[in-house]
């Protein structure tokens, strides 16, 4: 069998170098350390342990479990353990509100410390089996579309992540407008790596690497972010879409992948690789014109059927829904009405669903999730 791989999370250097020497000699393999910095987060996905043991001394802070909930270790197949000096049945109650599986006291045998991990692992590993199969048919990835630009493509992908993530799923938005994406302006991040990086690691491209390349928002969702300058998408090539989006597939149960508004090769890899693509238009006439052009190439490559109608920036307008379904012949989806809140949620860099609004925009908004988790039959 082979060892189990341990994270230790501490801010404490005495705790970090007591675990350490706990679990010395022994058929476990500590892969690093951790604090509870945001940052951190990304940095414990990319090791992906078994078991991550948390040492920290009561009372402990509410942060730390905030912390571990957010990191939603069960969907990831790894089992979180608390250690710390002074274990109360209430402790272990309120723990296991945000899925901590054991809490144990930092001296505690050497030995029987081991064994408790060793056990926790197998016991997580058993639940993990029931629930891998089903993990993989969860997934569920989503374009965002249109052969016309300023329709509102990336910020709907950017609020319908955040939104999925702050509810509790794993979310990865893929940038994939290779040259004028913009994911990092709208959740406000200054990426150090883009797919770009990604694409010229020699490593290749796996879920380690692309979590490694890619950066974590607030609310969890996890950005792959396009390249710094468009002279850069021409380092991307079909192949790479193709890959990145099947390897983050099996680990995230929402994907969401941001397009430009054009045919390239690159686009037309990734929409081959989605299972729906949402077009999104506006109520005008050049709008009409755009998504029709949009659908008769999907129809061309045989996957019109993934194809779903969002109405953006509508307004009282003359063109009524239902003679876009009928000229398009793609099913409607939603509707979103025209709402100041889209750019000055955008100029400050901050999602609108981070808000409470109860305009309109945002009810319809609200549907619009709903509806999205819905179809996914959760
Ligand atoms: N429902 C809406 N109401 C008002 N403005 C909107 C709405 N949806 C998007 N916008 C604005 O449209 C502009 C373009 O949006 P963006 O998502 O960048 O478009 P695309 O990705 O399709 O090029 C942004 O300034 C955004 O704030
Ligand atoms: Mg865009």
């Amino acid at each position: 069998m082979e060892s189990v791989k341990v994270v230790i999370i501490s801010e404490d250097t005495s705790i970090r170098v007591n675990l350490k020497k706990k679990l010395a000699d022994k058929d476990i393999q500590i892969v690093g350390y951790a604090d509870f910095k945001d940052e951190s987060r990304l940095k414990i996905d990319g090791l992906f342990p078994d078991v991550v043991i948390v040492g920290v001394k009561v009372p402990i802070d509410p942060e730390v479990f905030s912390f571990v909930e957010s990191m939603k270790f069960q969907s990831k197949g790894c089992a979180a353990v608390i250690a710390t000096d002074d274990v109360t049945v209430d402790l272990v109650n309120y723990a296991a509100r945000f899925g901590i599986r054991q809490v144990l006291p930092l001296d505690m045998k050497d030995n029987e410390f081991y064994s408790r991990v060793v056990q926790v692992n197998e016991y997580e590993k058993v639940i993990q089996a029931q629930l891998n199969i089903q993990k993989r048919v969860r997934s569920k990835v989503i374009a965002f579309f249109g052969c016309k630009g300023g329709t509102g493509k990336s910020v709907m992908a950017t609020n319908l992540a955040v939104a999925l993530s702050k509810r509790g799923s794993n979310v990865i938005l893929l940038d994939m407008d290779l040259r004028f994406g913009d994911q990092n302006i709208l959740l406000d991040l200054e990426p150090k790596d883009t797919i770009v990086e990604l694409a010229q690691d020699p490593e290749g491209i796996s879920i380690e690497r692309v979590n490694a390349f890619s950066i974590m928002h607030s609310s969890g969702v996890v950005l792959l972010a396009a390249p710094k300058s468009p002279e850069y998408a021409e380092y991307i090539k079909p192949d790479h879409i193709t890959k990145v989006i099947r390897s983050v597939r099996p680990y995230y149960e929402y994907v969401l992948v941001d397009l430009g508004s054009n045919f390239s090769d690159e686009t037309i890899a990734a929409l081959q690789e989605c299972d729906e693509i949402m077009i999104v238009n506006n109520p005008d006439i050049l709008s009409l014109k755009a998504a029709k052009s949009a659908v008769s190439i999907l129809e061309q490559l045989g996957i019109k059927e993934k194809a779903r109608l969002i109405m953006n920036k509508n307004v009282n307008s003359l063109i009524r829904m239902k003679d876009f379904e009928s000229m398009l012949e793609i099913p409607f989806y939603a509707s979103i009405s025209a709402d100041k809140m889209f750019n000055s949620s955008v100029n400050k860099g901050e999602p609108f669903v981070l808000r409470t609004s109860r305009t309109v925009a945002a009810k319809e908004f609200s549907s619009f999730i709903q509806r999205v988790i819905a179809d996914k039959g959760e």
